[in-house]
């Protein structure tokens, strides 16, 4: 049966990767933006800057049409041009704090609150959520980053919570969050320096990855904050 992938924050270059990786294996393929549409063979469904949530309830409804059988969230901000992430709590400013929580956990929170419907009616679904290491709690072992350590925490417990809900109406689902490895992309591109040798994957090499993990995910892992080797990572 022809594959149908939704990627939602399609502007994000892991995501163009899986776009492009999930196009050349004949899935259909649907994206979500805020950027105009920079894939010609994909279903395009334009969000606005303001991300209201009537333009994503309205963005999903088209995109449902495809049918999907995965779903990526992509969204995800780590600095941008006016601030980069604090080394001491002494550097968090609350207007920047509440723009990470609106990039990273309201704006997936409105997309998936779009899709529940669909989620509790679709057998087998699969949601990917691109979430990060460093939100986990339990793996904090250098502080620092505040702002995007604190937003992805709240993302993997909105995930968490989801999936119990869905799992009582649709048992076959599986909704997790997802580390998807450091990437070379914009939003690691200031951090890449001193890595150790191997860390950095290029897109193509994570969208592999995580098509993979996509591939190897069942009802089980739902709730759970992955890594992009399909290890469980701890909360
Ligand atoms: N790259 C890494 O090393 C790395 C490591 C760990 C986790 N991650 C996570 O992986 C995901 C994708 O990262 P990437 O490296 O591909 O990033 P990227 O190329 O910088 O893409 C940015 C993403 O964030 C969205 N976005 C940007 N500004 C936004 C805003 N103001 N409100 C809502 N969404 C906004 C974009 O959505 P539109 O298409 O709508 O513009 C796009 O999906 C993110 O969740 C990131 O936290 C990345």
């Amino acid at each position: 049966m022809t594959q149908s992938v939704l990627i939602i924050g399609a502007s994000s270059h892991i995501g163009q990767a899986i776009a492009r990786q999930c196009a050349s294996q004949g899935a259909v393929v649907s994206l979500i933006s805020r950027q105009p549409a920079s894939d010609p063979n994909a279903e395009f469904y334009y969000q606005d800057a303001l991300q209201s949530a009537d333009s994503s309830q309205h963005c999903i409804e088209q995109a449902l049409a495809q049918q999907p059988d995965t779903i990526f969230i992509c969204n995800g901000v780590l600095h941008d041009a006016t601030a980069m992430p604090e080394k001491t709590i002494g550097q968090l400013d609350s207007a920047q704090l509440a723009q990470r929580l609106h990039s990273n956990v309201i704006i997936p929170a409105q997309y998936l609150r779009a899709l529940l419907r669909y989620l509790t009616r679709t057998p087998q679904v699969k949601v990917l959520v691109l979430s990060a290491k460093v939100g986990s709690i339990t793996d904090n072992r250098l502080g620092g980053w505040y702002s995007y350590r604190m937003s992805k925490a709240a993302l993997n417990m909105l995930v968490k919570n989801l999936s119990l809900e869905v799992a009582r109406l649709n048992p076959s689902a599986c909704i997790v969050t997802l580390h998807p490895g450091t990437t070379d992309t914009p939003l690691s591109e200031p951090f890449q320096t001193n890595l150790p040798q191997g860390q950095l994957q290029t897109a193509a090499q994570t969208a592999q990855r995580l098509l993979q993990v996509r591939d190897v995910l069942t009802p089980g892992h739902s709730g759970t904050l992955l890594n992009w080797d399909a290890s469980v990572l701890p909360f």
